[in-house]
């Protein structure tokens, strides 16, 4: 992999760019880090999940940064639709972590309104880590208690989840680093309430056209446009790796 920007470089360690000592923790809530995969015409899947649009870069990154993370929120409709199971951390990134005092495997938080999830899917059942489940606190109260049997659950809100309050329990519950790994409609919901510190995309040299699903926010809009800064430019066999930090870095 090589960086294009702030200065060329060939053959870098792309884990030294994103180890940023930048990324510092908000007084209230965990860093978040949002990590998305485009087609260069902005399509978020191809036949409705990400895999065609990935490669061994991506997928390095994508490893990269959840073995930055203590926690990974993840939208219902994108644990549903890629079939997430429970988090795995390459052995090279291992080391990393225990240097700076992170437990083995970063914990998953799915984020839903309505609680249709498999609980007894791999990701509920795997023993080694118990997900937690950030939910309005007027769910289905039924649902609540078989979410409650297998994930720790942050029912926080009515009628809709109180996302603030949802990051600022998973901080306190030691998520001091939080990737997002989507989809658009959560990211909008963190966008859209300045609740996202750092976006990592990566455009992958593909174009996928009219099927490609929603653009990485959905169709929502902004009160106003966010002006990002570029971080870095990483690129290997045509797909770019971009970082870009937003306004909430630059005051924290
Ligand atoms: N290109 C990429 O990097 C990338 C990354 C991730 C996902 N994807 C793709 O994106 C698609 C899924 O994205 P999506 O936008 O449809 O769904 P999503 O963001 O993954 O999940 C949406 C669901 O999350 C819950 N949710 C989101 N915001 C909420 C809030 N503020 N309060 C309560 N619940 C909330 C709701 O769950 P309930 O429905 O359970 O109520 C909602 O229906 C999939 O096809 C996936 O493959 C692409």
């Amino acid at each position: 992999m090589r960086q294009l920007y702030p200065v060329v470089l060939d053959d870098i360690d792309p884990a030294k760019c994103y180890e940023d000592p930048r990324r510092r923790q908000p007084r209230d809530r965990p860093y978040v880090f949002v990590n998305m995969v485009v087609s260069v015409d902005g399509a978020t899947v191809v036949e409705g999940v990400t895999e065609q649009l990935g490669s061994a870069g991506d997928r390095y990154i994508f490893f990269l940064l959840r073995s930055l993370a203590d926690g990974i929120l993840v939208g219902a409709e994108t644990v549903r639709s890629e079939r997430y199971g429970p988090p795995k951390i390459r052995e090279a990134f291992r080391p990393g972590r225990a240097a700076r005092g992170q437990p083995p495997m970063p914990r998953i938080a799915v984020v839903t309104r309505s609680l249709r999830l498999d609980w007894d899917a791999p990701l509920f059942r795997d023993g080694r880590s118990t997900p937690f489940v950030l939910v309005p606190a007027s769910a289905n109260a039924e649902r609540l208690d078989q979410a409650r049997q297998v994930a720790e659950v942050v029912a926080i809100g009515e009628p809709e989840l109180d996302l603030p309050e949802a990051l600022r329990t998973l901080s306190a519950a030691g998520i001091h680093a939080l990737l997002c790994e989507g989809g658009p409609t959560l990211n909008a919901s963190l966008l859209g309430r300045g609740l996202v510190d750092e976006l990592c995309l990566t455009v992958s040299p593909t174009l996928v056209g009219g099927g490609g699903g929603a653009r990485i926010m959905g169709s929502s809009f902004l009160p106003e446009p966010i002006g990002l800064e570029l971080a870095h430019v990483l690129e290997e066999a045509g797909s770019l790796f971009l970082r870009y930090l937003l306004p909430t870095t630059r005051t924290a």
